[in-house]
């Protein structure tokens, strides 16, 4: 197989980000390797997805320890992908990985412990081959684990340099707010907060979003496209290759005729601004400068090429955003 070579003109079209206070900056669209890159998927499709997010100044690529199915090999697939060719640019990306659901049996395989995060992080660097990542999550807060406890070891991890920078996610506003405090006390400050955050999905603007503002912590927004019911995936029913089709994170039974009903309407706003459903969902998440990248997921070229887009325009008149809310809000 011929080795990858980014393009030169890589760093042309898209904007980058600072994440919050720190003198990180990441690319307004990021790409997440949750789906289509597991041991179930096309090589060359998910390969030529990264090679093009790379080719288009997609510089940050996310992932978990649990990405696939089956459970690691997402990060498997990401290091042969970097070992086809991405990997000659490494001081050009940002990988970032995480612990904190189920990985393995026993008692040392999920939640926040520093015994799971530790191991966790040196079996993710194995499987992709790396020395370090630039970020380590705790992936959801464990309540039965003491908060200084989960932090002490991303905290130790960062010191180690395994990994550059720490990161939370699910996190709400009051745990953030403590977790934030406890890494800046250890001197690792926390760069990042994952959250799931779309026009379906507006939690962040409970509290979340000033909270991070305040503490000068970036958001990044997963799921930005609800899995794809905010693009035109489910206009026509619901295509065999799709997610809702597989079933496994999102159900048919999600697509209701309710949320169809304002898919529709935002379709047609998204087509008089003269874009893509998807193009429209981005923009609106980057039109607030709080969020630092929106975390999409492809399954296809075609799709990111689509997603890219979205930056050509992230205005938004006042008329539209208030239609727009009502939208949303609807019975
Ligand atoms: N921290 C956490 O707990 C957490 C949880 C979930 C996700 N994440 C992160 O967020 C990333 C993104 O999540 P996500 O995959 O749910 O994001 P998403 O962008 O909301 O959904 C991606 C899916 O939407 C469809 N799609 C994307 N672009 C499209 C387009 N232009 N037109 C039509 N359909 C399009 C595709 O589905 P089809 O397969 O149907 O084509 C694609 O796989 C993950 O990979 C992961 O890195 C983090």
């Amino acid at each position: 197989m011929e080795q990858y070579r980014a393009s030169t003109s890589r760093y042309e079209s898209m904007s980058y980000r600072r994440c919050g206070g720190s003198g990180v900056m990441l690319p307004a669209i990021s790409l997440g390797l949750w789906h289509n890159f597991g041991s179930v998927d096309n090589y060359d499709n998910y390969s030529q997805i990264a090679f093009a997010a790379f080719d288009n100044g997609i510089t940050h690529f996310d992932l978990a320890n649990n990405y696939g199915p089956e459970a690691g090999s997402a990060e498997e697939n990401f290091g042969r992908i970097l070992r086809n060719g991405l990997g000659a640019y490494r001081d050009e990306l940002m990988i970032s990985t995480k612990a904190g659901y189920y990985m393995w049996p026993g008692p040392y395989g999920d939640w926040g412990s520093r015994k799971y995060l530790i191991a966790s992080l040196d079996q993710s660097l194995k499987r992709m081959g790396l020395d370090y990542v630039d970020i380590f999550y705790s992936h959801r807060p464990d309540p039965a684990t003491p908060l200084e406890e989960t932090m002490g070891a991303l905290s130790d991890i960062v010191r180690q340099g395994k990994a550059l920078y720490a990161g939370i996610s699910n996190y709400n506003p009051e745990q953030s707010r403590r977790a934030i405090e406890i890494l800046k006390k250890n001197g690792t400050p926390c760069l990042i907060h994952q959250a799931k955050y779309s026009m379906f999905q507006r939690s962040p603007e409970d509290g979340l979003l000033d909270t991070l503002a305040e503490e000068n912590v970036g958001l990044i927004a997963f799921s930005p496209l609800a899995q794809g019911m905010l693009t035109d995936r489910y206009l026509h029913g619901i295509p065999a290759d799709s997610r809702a089709a597989r079933g496994m994170f999102l159900k048919k039974e999600q697509i209701t005729e309710e949320k169809l009903k304002k898919i529709r309407q935002l379709n047609k706003i998204a087509e008089s601004r003269g874009q893509s459903l998807a193009q429209m969902a981005l923009a609106w998440l980057l039109k607030d400068d709080r969020v630092t990248s929106v975390l999409i997921g492809a399954s296809s070229v075609k799709q990111l090429k689509d997603n890219l887009a979205a930056m050509e325009n992230t205005g938004f008149p006042s008329d539209q955003l208030t239609e727009i809310d009502r939208i949303l809000k609807e019975d």
